[in-house]
């Protein structure tokens, strides 16, 4: 009888073998905190499809922020859910803006923790797009304005440093924005706030919990002529290609759970560093199954943050961050 002469079981034998070997360690380090953050006060409304996710009125972020602190978590990222809308998406950027005003009252109450600003206008824009809409003369059917949309997103951008954001995560998928945006920056003496593009972003159905939390449905039509068909992947590389080319600090995938492959693609072309976005319905459907009993919560999303990881994420934005970070303090 012939016996293996590899033994691959050799190394799992004990806790202890494994951990030694272990590649891959997910760190509290590792994750970006998203916040939705509102006008008024004593607002704490839950997201129904994102158990545990809220609207925050200013008051009640104070508590948040804290939590976050206590975590250990380094970074939140700031969505606002504006009390107005219009055409143009003009409390994306004014100086009292909800971001803006968040911004500020974060930096104040906890000026080590990273404020990223989510740097778009469907939540802001009555239409819900990311983008100015113009009329085609031709056929007269709504379209968006691609250069005419980098002009507000700069504004954006500028006014959210000028609040104080450590970071501006551009979302919008124009072409051409973050070198309009790096531009922006420097002219108003922000060249040293550093840009985290949302390079690959795919027209997916896995924002739809998250577009009732922004309230940013598209009114009419889709976002697919600026997001990019889930069928693609060279595509991306040709997108992530014109960011560096204009000036991006760190690139990333969204959503990232059916996009593995995406974040390994990049990892190997790229040296910036990486981000995943672990987006909202990856999140709802964990906690959907979690909340039947039918799978452990906490395995599950260690796991999958793991694999995230495994395949190439340097940084993680996610909903389960400070239970993550719990988990892996071992509370
Ligand atoms: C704004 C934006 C979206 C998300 C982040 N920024 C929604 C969209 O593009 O429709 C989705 C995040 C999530 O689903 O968790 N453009």
């Amino acid at each position: 009888m012939a016996f293996p002469l590899t033994r691959h079981r050799r190394l799992r034998r004990t806790a202890a073998m494994r951990s030694m070997v272990r590649e891959t360690r997910l760190s509290v380090d590792d994750f970006i905190y998203p916040l939705f953050v509102t006008h008024g006060t004593n607002v704490k409304e839950e997201i129904s499809s994102m158990p545990g996710v809220y609207h925050l009125s200013l008051d009640l972020l104070r508590a948040e922020i804290e939590a976050v602190v206590a975590s250990g978590v380094k970074a939140v990222l700031l969505f606002g859910v504006p009390d107005s809308k219009d055409a143009v998406g003009t409390s994306a950027f004014e100086e009292n803006g909800i971001v803006q005003q968040a911004t500020r009252a974060v930096k104040e109450w906890a000026p080590d923790l990273l404020v990223i600003a989510d740097t778009c206008l469907c939540a802001y824009t009555d239409h819900g797009h990311c983008g100015m809409i113009h009329h085609d003369r031709r056929t007269g059917h709504a379209e968006i304005d691609n250069d005419a949309s980098l002009e507000v997103l700069v504004k954006t951008a500028v006014s959210q440093a000028q609040a104080g954001a450590d970071i501006i995560a551009p979302s919008n998928m124009m072409d051409g924005f973050v070198g309009a945006i790096r531009e922006g920056l420097d002219a108003a003496g922000f060249e040293m706030v550093p840009i985290m593009s949302y390079s690959v972003k795919y027209a997916s159905a896995f924002y739809g919990p998250f577009r009732e939390a922004a309230d940013s449905t598209p009114q009419f039509g889709d976002r697919k002529t600026y997001q990019m068909d889930p069928a693609n992947a060279r595509e991306a590389l040709r997108e992530a290609e014109s960011d560096v080319v204009e000036g991006a600090d760190m690139l990333m995938v969204k959503p990232a759970l059916a996009y593995m492959d995406i974040i390994r693609m990049l990892k190997e072309q790229y040296d910036l560093p990486l981000v995943a976005y672990n987006v909202s319905a990856e999140y709802s459907m964990v906690k959907a199954a979690a909340a039947n009993g039918w799978i452990d919560e906490r395995a599950i999303v260690l796991e999958t943050l793991t694999g995230m990881k495994r395949a190439g994420a340097d940084l993680i934005i996610t909903y389960h961050a400070l239970d993550a970070a719990r988990w892996l303090k071992g509370e």
